[in-house]
């Protein structure tokens, strides 16, 4: 096996900094988002981390479905882990780690529940085998086998066959209000750059970090 110690690449493919920064992270988000969209295999792919009362802190990716004015929205099993976490504590991070452009996107917020509204919109934009499993999946529940998940999921298509698929109660979608974001872009020898926005009365203030 190769060494792990030895693994090693070089920062070196653009700098960033606070002139050419937009004053809204959520714009300087797309701008990021733009340039990697088309060139990634999963570019919404990003790290959620809440708050748990049994580990302190847990993480998982899932997977941005929605850039607003607000913040940033992504959806889940309102029963799930995670779901039980944010409802005792909102307090939420989010992370993106784009390698091939040696960029990093890290941001503090509060998750609220979207409008049941919203929600739908976006269920109904769903495949309908996507549809069907969110009615099968009793997320992050302990189960016996994976037939008993596949025999339900045979009983939910029967039961709505030729129906629509409404969406489970259980089911939508989350708004991260960012408070903090952090835009990283690898330097060569780790010096690399890091701008961050603060919300400061009500005013995103841009600084630059030490790598
Ligand atoms: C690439 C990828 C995308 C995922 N997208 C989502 C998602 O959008 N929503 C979701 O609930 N889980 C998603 N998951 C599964 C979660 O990582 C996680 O396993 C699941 O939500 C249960 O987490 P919990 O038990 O902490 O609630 C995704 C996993 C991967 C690897």
């Amino acid at each position: 096996m190769k060494k792990i110690e030895n693994i090693r690449i070089n920062y070196n493919l653009n700098s960033i900094s606070k002139k050419e920064f937009s004053s809204s992270p959520i714009k300087q988000f797309k701008n990021w988002f733009n340039d990697v969209v088309d060139a990634l295999i999963e570019p919404t792919a990003m790290t959620l981390s809440t708050y748990s009362q049994d580990y302190g802190v847990q993480n998982r990716i899932v997977l941005l479905k929605e850039i607003k004015q607000s913040g940033f929205v992504f959806y889940t099993n309102y029963n799930s882990t995670k779901g039980q976490q944010i409802a005792l504590n909102n307090n939420v991070s989010l992370s993106f780690f784009w390698p091939k452009f040696q960029r990093q996107i890290r941001i503090n917020g509060i998750a609220n529940k979207i409008s049941t509204k919203d929600s739908v919109s976006y269920f109904k934009k769903r495949p309908r085998k996507s549809q069907l499993a969110a009615w099968v999946s009793s997320q992050s529940q302990i189960i016996k086998n994976r037939e008993i998940l596949d025999c339900k999921f045979l009983e939910i298509e029967k039961k709505f066959k030729n129906k629509e698929i409404k969406k489970p109660n259980f089911w939508g979608g989350y708004l991260v209000k960012p408070s903090t974001v952090e835009f990283w872009q690898g330097r060569e020898n780790r010096m690399h750059d890091r701008l961050i926005y603060q919300k400061k009365n009500n005013k995103w203030i841009l600084n630059r970090l030490s790598p």
